[in-house]
């Protein structure tokens, strides 16, 4: 099926399954093990990071907007410029790649050219960058100076009649290289000393304290006037939705049983991130076929689950004050006993433990909330329930202190 989008259109029907793996057999017949011959996967790569889904779910809100920004260059003048922002994970870079890929299925008109900042920050290799998606081929390793690149990429526009739009992802990257700036510059000025359109340019970052068009000095203000387009992390059922369409392209029928599929959509809601959800299912469905099981069961999810978290929780727990990291092996030990976990109930039994004060509790367990190890979630009563979001035996590791015979500072 294709839908209309003004004025692009673009694929929304589930596509047909990628190839299978080289695996003959399905899993699910006869025994409940699995020959070694076999496999649960039936297209592992739809678990990789590079995978491009063919639907792009929840997002038609700001491919709509991205498509209404290039639209100009449709009709000859020139695309208009974006800032997308969210937290990881929610889709920017795939949104991005949808859209470029309905670009040049669609039009010549417009030339795409996708940098991934992290990669690539220094001038010369962003626009080698934009040279190899322009022209085709790769700008000679040396021998050429920037305005060299420079030139190819305008004359390939110029040939083309053809108006450029450059995502610049990961943008975060360039304001740490000093490069943002010059290159959003020149990028956008590009017209002021070749006979091109102006070019569009897309912002992205996952860094929310961070305001890209702030960050853009007076010069590129004056040609850089964003359309910022947000990002919300998916709801559960959003990423529900997302992690039960890879599952059908990547396993075998029956390989995830429903609860888990939902314990896991569960999880990743709670990181906000449904790239966690991903790494979640293949870590699983892993275990299991090492095992030689034919189904993922709740002991491979709660193993992979320890597997995917500990590095963010580590990351976690790393900026935490000694008195903060103290609260979070109080609340892990009470709540792996069971105890009432209402906030003034903690804060009471803290007490005889923690020499801390009301306020300097409330701070602390704030403090947590935004590190994202616990969830505040409100009482219906009144007050709010302190919910780990995490193991309570991994919170404990995690925040056990450097030296393992923390003092705990009093009010700190
Ligand atoms: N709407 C969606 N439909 C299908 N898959 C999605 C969707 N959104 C995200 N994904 C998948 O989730 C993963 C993360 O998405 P993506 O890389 O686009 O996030 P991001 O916002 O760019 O994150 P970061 O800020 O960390 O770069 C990818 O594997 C992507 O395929
Ligand atoms: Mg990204």
């Amino acid at each position: 099926m294709k839908r209309g989008l003004f004025p692009l259109h673009f694929q929304t029907a589930h596509g047909s399954l990628l190839s299978t793996t080289s695996s003959p057999v399905s899993p699910m017949t006869h025994s409940p093990l699995l020959r070694s011959d076999q496999t649960l996967f039936r297209d592992p790569d739809v678990f990789e990071l590079t995978f491009v889904p063919e639907h792009l779910h929840h997002r038609d809100a700001q491919v709509k907007e991205l498509a209404f920004l290039i639209s100009p260059a449709l009709r000859g003048g020139s695309a208009l410029s974006a800032i997308l922002r969210g937290p990881p994970g929610t889709g920017k870079t795939t949104t991005v790649h949808r859209i470029f890929t309905m670009i040049r299925e669609e039009t010549q008109r417009i030339i795409p050219a996708y940098v991934n900042c992290r990669q690539d920050h220094t001038p010369l290799a962003v626009y080698g960058s934009i040279f190899k998606q322009v022209c085709g081929y790769a700008p000679p390793p040396t021998g050429w100076h920037l305005d060299d690149v420079k030139e190819g990429i305008v004359s390939r526009l110029r040939d083309r009649n053809a108006a450029l739009v450059v995502c610049l992802d990961d943008a975060d990257d360039l304001i740490v290289a000093g490069t943002y700036n010059p290159l959003l510059y020149q990028i956008l000025r590009l017209y002021e000393k070749w006979d091109v359109r102006k070019a569009g340019v897309f912002a992205v970052t996952s860094d929310l304290d961070l305001n890209l068009g702030a960050e853009a000095d007076s010069s590129v203000r004056s040609v850089f006037h964003p359309t910022e387009i947000t990002f919300l992390p998916y709801t559960k059922a959003e990423v529900r939705e997302i992690l039960a369409d890879r599952v059908r392209q990547g396993l075998y029928p029956r390989v995830l049983p429903k609860p888990l599929l939902d314990r896991i959509a569960r999880f990743a809601a709670g990181e906000q991130d449904v790239r966690v959800g991903i790494d979640l299912v293949r870590q699983a469905a892993h275990r299991a076929e090492k095992d030689g099981r034919r189904r993922v069961t709740h002991a491979d999810v709660t193993a992979a689950a320890r597997a995917v978290t500990a590095p963010a929780l580590r990351n976690r727990a790393a900026g935490l004050s000694a008195g903060e990291r103290a609260l979070a092996r109080w609340i892990a030990e009470r709540s792996s006993d069971g105890a009432d976990m209402a906030s003034g109930a903690v804060f009471e039994a803290a007490q005889e433990y923690l020499p801390v004060g009301k306020t300097a509790y409330h701070e602390h367990l704030n403090a947590l909330a935004k590190a994202g190890i616990v969830d505040l979630v409100p009482r219906t009563g009144r007050g709010r329930e302190v919910r780990l979001r995490y193991d309570a035996g991994d919170v404990a590791a995690a925040c056990r202190s450097p030296d393992q015979t923390c003092k705990i500072p009093n009010g700190s």
